[in-house]
């Protein structure tokens, strides 16, 4: 019987988990970032923590937060600002991600619920393990907010407030960041503030523009894609560790992820799943697990490259063939560099390309696309 027809036996899953944040010990590599973070943490600073999708944000702020907490007996309050809507839904994910963070201390957990009881007349009411909050049409956030954002001042431990996707806060509510801004500055040296952002243009913006209250008011801590040092070993250690190797495969496969987290995973989950126990990988192994790759993300690659206008597509190519849109007689259909140039921005807006960090000499800014396996069906779009 060949191996192609050969039925799968049942197995356990995999040890790659690619959907969703991991566990603080699953990550590979990230001991610096860890490490950085943890320092600053510890002294009460605001930092910053800017990288696309799935570059492992949450996961690492998840494991910041378990240590800060274990380490230092802190408070962590964890605020998912996704698709955030306005300064009432804001005051409800902040009351909740507090009432959260203090729910384990019970003399802390009945002051924080008696504190935030006496804020009814505000429209706040405490809701199973969360906190609802129902401002009356056209009251003024500003006193509720207030009280709320002083919560993590008032306790006698060290806290660390995450708020996470911290750029949907500006367009869901402009003068949100200057209401947070007096509290992280009266707090800074008692409580940690991490802001982390998916769209780093749109994040950095929050910090490089001196319009806006937080200009020029945090630490940076770049979080980049994961070396190949690092992911070679963590991958091949678990195909290891589940009795499968991933032989001479393991080499392309690293080099097709680029050093992206989730791709990485992913990308090596479809391959663990071609294999049996006891199994060494080979190019069929491969083959198949890249085809099954391609099959899977084809419908997000499509929703991804329809949304984009004409300009915007034909920038997306030319970044992938060229690390810039605007390469001097290289513009495509016709379209003038500058409009090439405005797409280039909206790709970099939407973190679909991200900067490259050292230009070769002479060159000017140059980009790439940020997820491999959108790289590999334009090329393919194009064969
Ligand atoms: N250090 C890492 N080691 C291994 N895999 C990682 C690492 N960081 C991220 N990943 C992979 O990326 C996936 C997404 O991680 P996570 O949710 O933390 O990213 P994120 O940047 O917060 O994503 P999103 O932008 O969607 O919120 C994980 O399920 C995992 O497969
Ligand atoms: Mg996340």
């Amino acid at each position: 019987m060949s191996r192609r027809s050969r039925e799968r036996p049942v197995r356990r899953t995999s040890p790659f988990r690619f959907e969703g944040p991991l566990e603080p010990d699953d990550l590979i590599g990230r001991a610096a970032e860890t490490a950085q973070l943890l320092d600053y943490v510890a002294e009460g600073r605001t930092v910053s923590l800017a990288a696309p999708r799935r570059y492992g944000k949450t996961s690492l702020l998840r494991r910041v937060g378990t240590r800060f907490a274990d380490e230092h007996d802190a408070l962590v309050a964890r605020v998912d600002l996704l698709g955030l809507d306005g300064a009432a839904d804001f005051a409800t994910r902040f009351a909740t991600a507090w009432r959260r963070a203090t729910s384990g201390d019970r003399r802390l957990r009945s002051t924080v619920e008696r504190g935030l009881a006496s804020l009814s007349s505000f429209g706040v009411t405490l809701a199973g393990v969360g906190v609802q909050v129902r401002l009356e049409r056209d009251a003024d956030p500003g006193s509720l907010l207030h009280a709320l954002l002083d919560l993590p001042r008032q306790v006698a431990r060290p806290v660390l407030v995450v708020l996470d996707e911290f750029q949907a806060l500006h367009a869901a509510w402009p003068d949100g960041e200057g209401v947070l801004r007096g509290h992280v500055q009266e707090q800074l040296g008692e409580v940690a503030y991490v802001f982390a952002g998916s769209s780093p243009h749109l994040l950095e913006a929050a910090f490089a523009d001196r319009g806006r209250a937080f200009y020029q008011q945090v630490l940076r801590v770049p979080l980049g894609r994961l070396p190949d040092a690092e992911l070679a070993p963590g991958l091949g250690g678990r195909f290891e560790s589940t009795d499968r190797d991933a032989g001479a495969v393991l080499g392309g496969l690293v080099s097709l992820a680029a050093g992206h987290p989730q791709r990485a995973m992913f990308l090596a989950h479809l391959l663990w799943e071609e294999l049996v126990a006891g199994e060494r990988a080979d190019d069929e192994h491969w083959d198949r697990a890249l085809q099954r790759a391609r099959t899977w993300v084809a419908d997000e690659m499509v929703a991804v490259w329809s949304a984009l206008t004409p300009a915007q597509q034909a920038a997306l190519r030319q970044v992938h063939r060229h690390g810039t849109a605007t390469l001097r007689g290289g513009t495509s259909g016709g379209l003038s560099r500058s409009t090439l140039a405005g797409a280039q921005e909206y790709l970099l807006r939407q973190a679909l390309i991200e900067q490259v960090e050292r230009p070769g000499p002479r060159q000017g800014r140059r980009f790439r696309v940020v997820d491999p396996l959108l790289g590999q069906w334009l090329d393919q779009r194009r064969g």
